[in-house]
């Protein structure tokens, strides 16, 4: 799909497909315990893991993940998942996977090209998400930008020996705020 294949600029961040060379990079975000305490997913995956979810991904027109650089080094990984082109919908999941790269407002301003992105060039309504209840950081960088919250599932994660509640939240294309990331 050619959309796939686009590259996405702000003013510090490009976003670039993720490419098969970027698997091993993410395999070493997604095995460290200060990653993994803020995804849904809990066991590390392997590279063959990697490779095959990455094969069936390439077949698929459902889904865009883009890599996100700063100053040439990919330091994430941010897609739209579940692109639903009839209600004009989809998720977005977002991970910075080199931690020294978080609070810098970097999170803000690549979720904000792809919402951006997401509403005027594939023209959806809507994009929604889910985050974990006690990933203040995630959190405030999800309103700031102008998602609301819809609603939580309760202890619907079992993380670290406890149940964990999973917050719900979305944004609609009119809804999505300018400005600086702060
Ligand atoms: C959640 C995540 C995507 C947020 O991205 P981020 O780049 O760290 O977030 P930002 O820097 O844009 O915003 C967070 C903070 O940086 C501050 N900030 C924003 N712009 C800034 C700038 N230009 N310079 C310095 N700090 C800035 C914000 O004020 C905010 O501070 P606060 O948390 O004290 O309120 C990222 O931290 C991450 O990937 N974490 C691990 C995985 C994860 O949690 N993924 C989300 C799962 S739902």
């Amino acid at each position: 799909m050619l959309e796939a294949r686009r590259v996405l600029r702000g003013e510090r961040v490009l976003l670039r497909p993720l490419a098969s060379t970027d698997l091993r990079r993410c395999v070493k975000w997604f095995s460290d315990p200060q990653i993994i305490r803020f995804l849904g997913r809990d066991a590390p995956v392997t590279l063959a893991e990697e490779e095959r979810w990455f094969r069936d991904y390439e077949r698929r027109t459902d889904e865009q993940i883009f890599a996100i650089e700063v100053e040439g080094q990919h330091v994430g990984n941010l897609g739209l998942h579940k692109i639903d082109r009839v209600h004009r919908k989809a998720e977005v999941g977002i991970v910075i996977g080199e931690p020294s790269f978080w609070s810098h407002g970097y999170g803000t301003e690549a979720m904000r090209v792809v919402l951006r992105y997401g509403f005027d060039v594939l023209g959806l309504n809507k994009i929604s998400l889910d985050v974990l209840e006690y990933n203040t950081r995630a959190l405030r960088t999800y309103e700031r930008l102008g998602f609301q919250r819809e609603g939580v599932h309760r202890e619907d994660i079992y993380k670290d020996g406890r149940f964990v509640n999973v917050m719900r939240m979305s944004i609609l294309a009119r809804e999505l705020r300018e400005g600086p990331a702060a």
